[in-house]
């Protein structure tokens, strides 16, 4: 029996469904088998509540059928009965786990609290000015950063690579403009003709940020 979690649809600016799950917690403990079973878990969910039919929903079911494997980056793919399925996506925060599933080619999520930013964080490092005196002119200062974070690890994550030979400067945040849910961002990544589209909203502590490619990177 699946658990019967929240799942969301958000539709990213470039149009296609993504499903997301809320964040759930591993039992405490339960160390990394318990998140790999967590994240089978909740891509069962995805699978089901987005099935085409109900006989279709209820075989996501069967124990086996799902399977994550990761590249050498560290990207994770799921397989259905052996086959490749559509693309996920993983973030972790506060000892929450969230899940996403696109039918897309490259697909990222992250959620960033604006805590780990307080302090002494080296914001010149990870952040061009420009995109700093964006975001602070568009959230504010305490949420900017977040925003930033969120939105490059989504990028980073959707074309695979996360932040391997990928200076965090190197991935800028050129715009951002509201969207009645959100906030839509245009993101240039070196070595990359056209921008990216990123979509980001405000949670209780933090920034969700998610990432859709359509096209093979
Ligand atoms: C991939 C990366 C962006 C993940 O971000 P994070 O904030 O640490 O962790 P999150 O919880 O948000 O995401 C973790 C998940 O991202 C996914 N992930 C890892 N590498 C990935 C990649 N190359 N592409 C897409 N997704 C990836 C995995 O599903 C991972 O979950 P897992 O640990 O269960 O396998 C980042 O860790 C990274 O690129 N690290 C490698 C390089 C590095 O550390 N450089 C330091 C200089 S900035």
């Amino acid at each position: 029996m699946i658990a019967p979690w929240v799942v969301e649809t958000v539709v990213h600016p470039a149009g296609c469904p993504i499903h997301v799950t809320g964040a759930e917690s591993a039992r405490p403990g339960g160390g990394r088998g318990a998140d790999d079973r967590l994240e089978l878990r909740l891509l069962e969910s995805l699978l089901s509540a987005t099935g085409h039919d109900a006989a279709d929903r209820e075989s996501m079911t069967r124990p086996g059928r799902l399977a994550v494997t990761h590249d050498r980056m560290g990207r994770p793919a799921l397989l259905v009965d052996g086959r490749a399925g559509p693309a996920v996506s993983f973030t972790r925060s506060g000892g929450l786990l969230r899940a996403a599933l696109a039918h897309v080619h490259g697909l990222g999520i992250d959620l960033a609290d604006d805590a780990e930013f307080a302090g002494d964080y080296p914001r010149h490092r990870a952040f061009g000015p420009a995109e700093l005196a964006l975001a602070l002119a568009g959230v504010g200062g305490g949420m900017a950063a977040a925003l930033l974070w969120a939105v490059k690890e989504s990028v980073v994550k959707a074309l695979g690579s996360g932040f391997h030979g990928v200076e965090p400067r190197a991935v800028a945040v050129g715009s951002i403009a509201p969207r009645h849910d959100g906030l839509v961002c245009g993101v240039r990544v070196d070595g990359r003709a056209g921008p990216i589209v990123a979509w980001a909203r405000r949670e209780p502590s933090g920034w969700f940020a998610l990432t859709a490619l359509d096209e093979v990177s």
